[in-house]
């Protein structure tokens, strides 16, 4: 689907107003330039009062007035929070956690995702709005749900229980493959019949961690069943209206993005990186890569963001002037096609009265709608990037499987996986390189380089397709714990990793992870550095040693025994080569590692010589291109423009061969190209 613009709005709840409201809302909207809308999320009691007894007439008037006022509606199906009268008749579909706690309501999200009685409730809502606006000329999108996940991230009740049994049975067929694949020989745990197995509720120690695995497949499966159930009577019923359902964060460890956009017609993130923290920014960046990656590079929507401050952490720090700007910029730079927030006009009742809007409570005269209303401005002037598209030589391999496996308990050291991106992600941001962030099943051929970290979960297939990547002449750079258990979590015998031993041209017999806090030090390069985390007895078999564990004041006196040898390898294979890092180098060094690696593999940075803490993205379109320069930092900074381009956002009469940007400044260059 393509946008015509870069749409901007935000969610809007006018049943929290009395109706003389929406008309300065249309007023306001419009002067803001206001062009799609997220509607109903949160209507359900309001739509259905009673189970089967409908009063859409209010929102009839609500989606006339957008029509009217030439704004889209992003129509939810209005499921993500249900009434009191559902959980009342069926107390059965509410949720519980695997300490047998009921979730009751009084809050949002609180249904269990494989209660049939919630999900025929649910789609009965669904065919109700498809068909009353299936036609309406508001109508531009379905948002299912609301951030599905977000509060209830799996089910351990009975009715989760028999569902999760039929997902088994259905995996696995029979009793004896499950007891294979689950080691259930270890600790008696042999099931002789389907009906004997739970969820992993909370036991007396560490819990079956294949069964653990398993559960978190199927409880992503069991909420996207929900969202599958609601999405295919929208396909139904309106055919020609495109789906989507919000992701958070990051990435949000309960559902799999990649798996779910697959299901979806344009993906859509809900992103609020903290304002207090200097590097929120970064953060935010790997999770725009990552949910355009999920479609393949597809434009995605930003469909939530905080104008200022959020209301949901222990302090709640305000975006200062020209913050919001820059983050909202940053989106579309990395591929988004719409800049939505978290809402329009700012509630006085509920969980959420000091959440900021787009309206606050002071009106239209606050900074923030102020900075709304040019925010909205230069969207608008800026129509012709939508549609346009990020390209990445290098790729980070995310995988949520081994996201759940990596991080479950009694391993050799506490990992936590988003950090270890992290800590890949940064020097490849800071060193201006363009990522996408992929599953193990992308067609890896177009990327020079691809960086592995902690890929502890790695099927024979992700092997496969690594060897043959670095065999045609890919580079790739693997961190430690990476390759060590199949799908279900039972470990490659042979030396670690085993399915990577040849591609690395290395064995590790035993980890040696680091005491909190403690440090290795590391020799490179004629020079120490140091290593957190992790360290390992490796052996060489082919791999050149590019870095050795050393002994020194800053070294842990167990990790001294490393002294000498290798920490981190290089290993030509094939056509191509494959580096090695056996602890989490200090990011100075990381920086020079993935510098050299990038070098190698012939990945330019967008912009050589960039100034420090200055973002560069491109966005391609068919025969122009658009730079956008990003200012995260706080001193005003100046940078050279390899052809004279236009900037989008100042004047367009001049072309300029460099720009000048403030502290939190932007621009967004356009050249033409040959295509
Ligand atoms: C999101 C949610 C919204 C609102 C917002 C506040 O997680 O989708 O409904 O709660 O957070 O930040």
């Amino acid at each position: 689907m393509t946008m015509p613009r870069i749409m901007f709005g935000g969610d809007y709840n006018p049943e929290q107003w009395p109706e003389e409201v929406w008309a300065e809302d249309m007023r306001l909207m419009t002067e803001a330039g206001v062009s799609l809308v997220s509607v109903g999320i949160f209507a359900w009691s309001r739509v259905e009062p009673r189970p089967g007894e409908y009063d859409f007439d209010w929102f009839d008037r609500v989606m006339d007035n957008l029509a009217e006022a030439g704004i889209g509606a992003s129509l939810a199906t209005m499921t993500a929070s249900p009434p009191p009268w559902l959980s009342r008749r069926h107390p059965e579909v509410l949720p519980e956690r695997a300490d047998g706690t009921r979730l009751w309501p009084g809050a949002r999200q609180h249904y269990c995702p494989s209660s049939p009685i919630y999900r025929e409730y649910a789609t009965r809502l669904v065919e109700q709005v498809a068909t009353r606006y299936a036609n309406h000329p508001a109508l531009r999108l379905w948002h299912v749900g609301n951030e599905y996940g977000c509060h209830v991230r799996a089910c351990y009740c009975d009715v989760s229980a028999a569902d999760f049994r039929r997902w088994l049975q259905e995996r696995y067929g029979d009793i004896e493959t499950l007891n294979a694949a689950w080691s259930t020989t270890f600790w008696s745990q042999r099931y002789a019949d389907w009906d004997e197995i739970m969820p992993p509720r909370t036991a007396p120690t560490f819990g079956n961690p294949a069964q653990e695995l398993d559960f978190a497949r199927f409880s992503d499966a069991a909420i996207r069943a929900c969202y599958l159930a609601e999405r295919d009577i929208l396909r139904q019923i309106t055919p020609h209206v495109p789906v989507t359902t919000n992701f958070i964060g990051l990435a949000h460890k309960p559902i799999d993005s990649f798996r779910w956009a697959a299901e979806q017609d344009v993906v859509s993130l809900d992103s609020y990186p903290d304002p207090f923290e200097p590097w929120a920014h970064v953060a935010a960046a790997f999770g725009y890569d990552l949910v355009r990656s999920a479609r393949s590079g597809q434009p995605w929507l930003l469909m939530e963001q905080a104008p200022s401050a959020v209301n949901w952490r222990e302090r709640n720090a305000p975006k200062p002037p020209g913050l919001m700007r820059l983050w909202s910029w940053q989106a579309v730079a990395q591929g988004a096609d719409a800049v939505l927030f978290f809402q329009w006009r700012q509630s006085v009742g509920g969980a959420e009265k000091f959440h900021s809007a787009m309206v606050p409570h002071g009106g239209a005269r606050t900074r923030t709608h102020q900075e709304i209303r040019a925010l909205g401005r230069e969207l608008a002037g800026a129509a012709e990037l939508a549609g346009t598209r990020v390209r990445a030589d290098v790729a980070v391999l995310h995988d949520w499987e081994n996201w759940w496996a990596l991080e479950s308990d009694a391993h050799p050291a506490t990992l936590d996986l988003l950090e270890t991106h992290l800590v890949h992600y940064w020097p490849l941001f800071d060193a201006g390189l363009t990522c996408d962030v992929v599953p193990p099943t992308a067609d890896l051929a177009g990327y020079r380089l691809v960086v592995v970290p902690n890929l502890y979960l790695m099927s024979a297939a992700t092997a496969d397709a690594l060897r043959r990547y670095v065999s045609a002449g890919g580079h790739l750079v693997v961190s430690f714990f990476t390759g060590i258990v199949d799908e279900h979590d039972r470990v490659h015998p042979g030396g670690y990793p085993a399915p990577l031993r040849d591609v690395l041209g290395l064995r590790i017999d035993e980890f040696w992870p680091l005491p909190e806090g403690a440090t290795v030090e590391l020799d490179h390069a004629g020079r120490r550095w140091t290593g957190t985390v992790w360290s390992e007895w490796l052996d060489v078999e082919g791999a050149e040693v590019v870095a050795t564990f050393a002994a020194g004041p800053a070294t842990h006196p167990l990790a001294a025994e490393l002294a000498g040898r290798p920490a981190v390898t290089r290993h030509r294979y094939g056509d191509g080569v494959a580096w090695y890092l056996a602890t989490r180098p200090e990011p100075a060094l990381m920086r020079e590692l993935l510098d050299r690696a990038a070098a190698e593999a012939g990945v330019a940075p967008v912009l050589p010589g960039l100034p420090d803490h200055v973002q560069a993205v491109v966005r391609h379109g068919a025969d122009r291109a658009y730079l956008f320069l990003l200012n995260h930092g706080a001193e005003a900074v100046t940078v050279p423009v390899p052809t004279p381009a236009v900037n989008l956002l100042g004047d367009r009469e001049r072309p300029v061969t460099e720009v000048t940007l403030p502290p939190r400044g932007v621009a967004v260059l356009r050249t033409e190209t040959a295509g």
